[in-house]
């Protein structure tokens, strides 16, 4: 290779490099609709002249502009319960968001194009007209006439179903992640349950984890994907729905039969239960906990299993998956176990998974470890922290490279592990998403295994890497 070519491929590299670095057209979407979703609420709660309205109002401006420079207007579409940008899947937007999102349908909104030269008060105006009641905007002739009488011409609001159609492939994708939601506003609402007045309803508990028990039967693969859900502010809750997932998927690999698997299911979905007992202050804490914070945090598996015991119809092996999932495999953990060998099996189940979505989290006090790592972390403790058959099982399962794990190809493609190959737990099936230089690719799936077959001996064929770094979000291609 001579000098001149060299250089060239040099800055090749550093252009791409750039590219990762600065952020993508996905996050500045993301930033948009965020800002837009807390201009819309401060509205709501403050007149509009209020500092807090004015200064969310040029928050959203500024990330609108941010925005501008890749494209020249902003097109959120809703398909069924969805939000899309262009012709991809905002997966956690769609969570995130989803009473906005209902309430732009119905207001009769299935599309929200913003083009250039929108200004602050031309949007303020189009909030305060979205922010009226549903029956008034319908009295006074839908939202399209209201925009035109106010002189709005720079948002365009496609009618309800536009995009209905335009996207079938992705709706069972989509069906899927509505019960994922479903399972968040659940536990959301248990928690909320037992906070007021310690009662729990036990069958609402059930019908999520049939439903997700259900999803798992079907297509393990893309359950475990939506398990790649997170949530900073409201880690506890989504955490569950995860943990719920994991604990299923690896039950059923065991296997065990339906029945074992509700009762494994309820354990893992309200095994952090207790927590609702625990200060907010000690739950959202940055930095380690006092001596004291830690032996109070310690408590939320007893009184997770105290809170379970009292209800009617919560199995006792639910109950001793709330008490027992930080005792730990060779039972240095909390609480002590006296008088067993080791924690019942459910408990083993979910301590493991536990551990796992603990660590692909970001929290106030640490950052989220990339799956890899944490799958790493796992073999490394089994027989001491985890039951060692049960991380076998697991990594067969998860593979190294997890679904949905972000990874870079010794190509030079950014890719996302789409799913696991049996039999080979080092080279799943990844769709790639970038080509070597970061531009944006028509995504097409690759064989790790077929590689590896071409690559030098000793050659890291794949490495993973974490989402932020690129600002991508790996959930939106495993549609
Ligand atoms: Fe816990
Ligand atoms: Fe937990």
């Amino acid at each position: 290779m001579n000098a001149k070519s060299r250089i060239g491929g040099e800055d090749r590299k550093r252009e791409a490099l750039d590219y990762f670095r600065s952020k993508g057209l996905l996050e500045r979407v993301r930033e948009a609709l965020k800002d837009f979703s807390s201009a819309k609420k401060s509205l709501l709660l403050y007149p509009p002249q209020h500092e807090i309205c004015l200064d969310s109002i040029s928050r959203f401006m500024r990330s609108f502009r941010e925005y501008l420079r890749h494209r020249e207007s902003l097109s959120l579409r809703i398909v069924g319960e969805e939000f899309f940008f262009e012709e991809r899947l905002l997966a956690r937007e769609s969570v995130l968001y989803y009473p906005l999102l209902q309430e732009l349908r119905s207001k009769g909104v299935g599309g929200l194009n913003l083009l250039a030269g929108l200004e602050a008060g031309e949007f303020l105006e189009f909030l305060k007209l979205l922010n009226l009641g549903e029956d008034e905007i319908a009295s006074r002739g839908g939202l399209p006439r209201l925009m035109e009488e106010h002189g709005i011409a720079h948002i365009v609001v496609d009618p309800p179903g536009t995009w209905e159609e335009k996207a079938p492939r992705l709706r069972e994708a989509a069906s899927a992640r509505e019960e994922y939601f479903e399972a968040v506003d659940v536990i959301r609402e248990l928690s909320e349950q037992v906070l007021h007045d310690r009662r729990l309803s036990v069958t609402k508990a059930n019908r999520v984890v049939g439903m997700m028990l259900n999803r798992v039967g079907e297509n393990r693969s893309a359950v475990l994907g939506l398990a790649t859900l997170k949530s900073y502010d409201e880690y506890t809750t989504f955490h569950s729905v995860n943990v719920l997932i994991l604990s299923l998927a690896l039950g059923s690999m065991l296997p065990l039969d339906r029945n074992a698997l509700m009762i494994l299911g309820t354990g893992a979905l309200l095994h952090d239960l207790g927590k609702v007992t625990i200060p907010k202050s000690i739950l959202t804490k940055r930095g380690p906990l006092t001596a004291a914070e830690w032996e109070e945090m310690k408590r939320h598996p007893v009184r997770g299993a105290d809170i379970l015991l009292a209800q009617p119809g919560v199995h006792p092996l639910s109950v001793l998956v709330a008490y027992e999932h930080h005792a730990r495999y060779d039972l240095t953990g909390y609480p002590r176990l006296n008088g067993v060998k080791k924690p019942s099996l459910f408990s083993r189940i979910v301590q493991l998974v536990d551990v796992y979505d603990a660590m692909t989290t970001a929290r106030p006090y640490q950052d989220a470890r990339t799956p890899d790592h944490a799958i790493r972390v796992l073999v490394r403790e089994k027989g001491t922290a985890f039951d060692p058959l049960l991380v076998k099982v697991f990594v067969d399962m998860m593979g190294l490279y997890p679904v949905g794990t972000l990874v870079r190809l010794h190509t030079g493609e950014l890719g996302v592990v789409y799913e696991q190959v049996e039999g080979d737990i080092c080279s799943p099936r990844v769709k790639v998403i970038r080509d070597p230089e970061g531009r944006e690719v028509e995504p097409f799936l690759v064989e790790v295994a077929r590689l590896r077959e071409r690559a030098a001996p000793g050659e890291e064929v794949i490495t993973s890497i974490k989402p932020e770094q690129v600002g991508l979000d790996p959930l939106d291609y495993l549609g």
